[in-house]
């Protein structure tokens, strides 16, 4: 049948930790067209370790791709209308392939992997407290969240790695770097590029001079022959090579939690934005200038728009565990089937009755960055079910959110009146209340939830050379929002958290190595 002629289209690859999916916008409206998703496997082969099939990664984007560009079809809508795509990603999770053959060295050794938990304990003591050069540098604690203590431990512990880079074969790359290598051809020609976003979690960039920096490789042990180069995060990097959208340009390259406040329009100084996906990310915009945090929170590149625009930074608040405190207990517990089943529950129980679950499965992150902590569920008594314990796990959510929320005001100076939310999570609205609740501010949710998928088509959209989607604030819709008021009383809030932190000090310090 003849197909509709709609105007020019762009795709968004989003990768998280707990799936794929790939979605098609309207640059005109900003409007979802269709969108396709798998749930992507994680492999815990150890006790903390996490890791993930570069392979099945790659898979899991190109089957999104085809099945989305199948649902377009169906609606009568050319796919020679996408002008353009773009890869938002899970931050840090570190690969390292043989760019002769194609083939990964090793699984992708994802953020919340714990293995590197006595390296980052031996190499922050080599460090002057007073004179922190990493963390001057890169805005980051040294902790195991990030790239560089990963692609260490590969560095020292796989063979493979160690015999690829002797031999000049091995690359590395975050997941956005392996996504646009493989889709632009890979041994053919592969584009090997990150963008300053993904660049600033590996702990190598110096986030002043954006560029890799020398010292922190020689301090991590990094060949830095190995890196990807870094280019701004909305640019021509190539042309997918092959499949449904061969000859698209891929035009736009952000870490989630950037393209989360790219399509949640927190383009200037001082707004700020919350994702609950597999963990939760609260980022507060800060403009062109880095700002240092007195309370536990990241300076990260936010993004840069252009090889010509400025770049901007965030405050970020990371908190490991959040859609996977859910996952945790449908996977291990066994106590739901499917993970929206747990808002019934919490529902049901409408309290924790003093059961309090910290759930610290990969340590500790912001404000605390502790890597020896680990879970607990605590105040259990006899008369403790599974809805409490439900219910506690949806709490713990909004209390480490509260914690990175404070900690964003203390050094913002400025509190935030409202938090904007987003991501998978934001689907359950007995947690958005909850999270009201807790924070005593009222929670704003988009009700276009894919905005880390719309942040990065809309970097895509905007590249020199494509040119379909302006970000002339003009331009730009604001955001359609439902709000969530707090209400309780801010006493039994207070209270309730003030026994959270108790709970918190308990989980802490567990496993020293
Ligand atoms: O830093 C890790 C973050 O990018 C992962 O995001 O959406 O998979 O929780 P998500």
């Amino acid at each position: 049948a003849p197909k509709a002629v709609l105007g020019p289209l762009v795709g968004a690859v989003d990768q998280g930790t707990s799936s794929t999916r790939f979605l098609v916008f309207n640059p005109q409206t900003a409007e979802l067209l269709c969108h396709h998703q798998v749930e992507i496997a994680q492999e815990f082969p150890k006790e903390g370790w996490v890791e993930q099939d570069p392979k099945a990664i790659l898979q899991s984007v190109y089957e999104c791709i085809e099945k989305a560009c199948e649902k377009l079809g169906q609606q009568s809508i050319d796919i020679s209308n996408i002008k353009a795509i773009g890869v938002t990603n899970q931050r840090e999770t570190t690969i390292v392939w043989d760019k002769f053959t194609g083939e990964p060295l090793y699984n992708a050794v994802v953020w919340l992997d714990l293995r590197t938990q006595s390296t980052v304990e031996n190499l922050s003591k080599s460090i002057s407290v007073s004179n922190n050069f990493v963390k001057n540098k890169t805005g980051l604690p040294i902790s195991t969240y990030f790239s560089a203590v990963k692609l260490h431990w590969l560095i020292e512990n796989v063979r493979k790695v160690q015999k690829a880079i002797e031999d000049g074969r091995a690359i590395f790359g975050t997941v956005d770097s392996w996504l646009i290598w493989c889709m632009t051809g890979g041994i053919n020609g592969g584009v090997h590029c990150t963008d300053v976003s993904n660049a600033s979690r590996t702990m190598l960039f110096n986030i002043h001079s954006l560029q890799w920096d020398e010292e922190l490789c020689d301090f991590f042990g990094i060949p830095m022959t190995i890196l990807p180069r870094i280019r701004s995060s909305s640019e021509i990097y190539g042309l997918v090579k092959s499949g449904v959208l061969e000859g698209v340009p891929i035009s736009g390259c952000l870490g989630d939690q950037s393209a989360a406040l790219v399509g949640q329009l927190c383009l200037q100084d001082g707004q700020a934005k919350s994702t609950y996906g597999t963990g939760c990310f609260l980022l507060c915009n800060t403009g062109q200038k880095c700002v240092n945090s007195e309370h536990g929170l990241l300076t990260t590149v936010a993004y840069q728009l252009g090889r010509q625009e400025p770049v901007y930074y965030a405050l970020e608040g990371s908190v490991a565990i959040a859609g996977a405190v859910v996952s945790w207990i449908k996977n291990n517990l066994q106590i739901i089937q499917s993970s929206s089943e747990i808002e019934k529950l919490a529902e049901v129980a409408g309290t924790s009755y003093g059961c309090y679950f910290v759930p610290a499965f990969s340590g500790l992150y912001a404000p605390y960055w502790d890597p020896s902590a680990r879970g607990i569920i605590c105040g259990l008594t006899q008369f403790t079910n599974k809805f409490h314990i439900a219910f506690a796990a949806l709490e713990a959510v909004c209390f480490q959110t509260r914690e990175i929320l404070d900690a964003m005001n203390s050094d913002c100076g400025i509190p935030l009146t409202h938090l904007q939310v987003d991501g998978g999570m934001t689907a359950n609205r007995v947690l958005m209340q909850l999270q009201a609740d807790i924070l005593c501010i009222p929670v704003m949710k988009p009700f276009m939830p894919e905005t880390t998928a719309l942040g990065v088509a809309m970097a895509a959209g905007a590249a020199e050379g494509v040119s379909v989607w302006s970000l002339d604030p003009k331009d730009l819709s604001s955001v359609q929002m439902e709000k969530f008021e707090p209400q309780i009383n801010v006493e039994e809030s207070e209270g309730r958290y003030a026994t959270w932190k108790k709970a918190v000090l308990k989980s802490m310090g567990w496993v020293l190595t």
